[in-house]
């Protein structure tokens, strides 16, 4: 064997030991998004965060609730914008509901800088369920402004609600 040759099959080696290494998703990312009801949104989500690849249990968590908070508030933002626009019966709705949702998860991620998980999963379905009211604002309306924006912070809360359970173990 040429020297080169040995070293490019060294490389190779190498690069399969590096990718092995790094398996993606990790096991604890696997282990949260099998239990939500979209794994596919779940791992595209918490690998937004590039904290996630090196993250054990507690920092995951703290990823979650960092995106569920970013898309409530960002959330929030926007109704205020439309609302300066058109101040419709919906998005005063809404703008309670992303007020609540807010305060919510601002309790969860003190909760988790003060290591206390028993709250978690309740701040979670709080979260979600302000979003199922703004949704529900806009019953026998043809136009949904807000429904993926809904549909997002569910899924995000449910991610930080599953990992809270996790650590109460139920
Ligand atoms: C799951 O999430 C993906 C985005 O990651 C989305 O495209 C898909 O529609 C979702 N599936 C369901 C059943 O909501
Ligand atoms: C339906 O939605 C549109 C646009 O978001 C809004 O202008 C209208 O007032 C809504 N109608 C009702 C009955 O809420």
């Amino acid at each position: 064997m040429s020297p080169s040759n040995g070293f490019f099959l060294l490389s190779l080696l190498l690069l399969f030991s590096i990718l092995h290494a790094a398996s993606f998703p990790t096991k604890i990312v696997d282990k949260v998004c099998k239990r939500t009801s979209n794994y596919s949104f779940c791992v595209e989500s918490l690998y937004s965060d590039s904290r996630t690849p090196e993250a054990d249990q507690y920092t995951l968590a703290f990823v979650a609730v960092r995106l569920a908070y970013l898309s409530a508030s960002t959330t929030r933002d926007f109704i205020t914008q439309l609302l300066k626009n058109e101040n419709q019966k919906p998005l005063q709705i809404c703008i309670g509901d992303y007020n609540m949702a807010v305060s919510a998860i601002i309790m969860a991620d003190n909760d988790l800088n003060s290591e206390t998980f028993f709250e978690l999963a309740d701040l979670a379905n709080k979260a979600a369920a302000a979003a199922d009211d703004c949704e529900a604002a806009f019953k026998g309306n043809q136009s949904r402004p807000l429904g993926n924006k809904n549909k997002d912070l569910k899924g995000l809360c449910e991610i930080f609600g599953v990992i809270g359970r996790l650590f109460t173990g139920h």
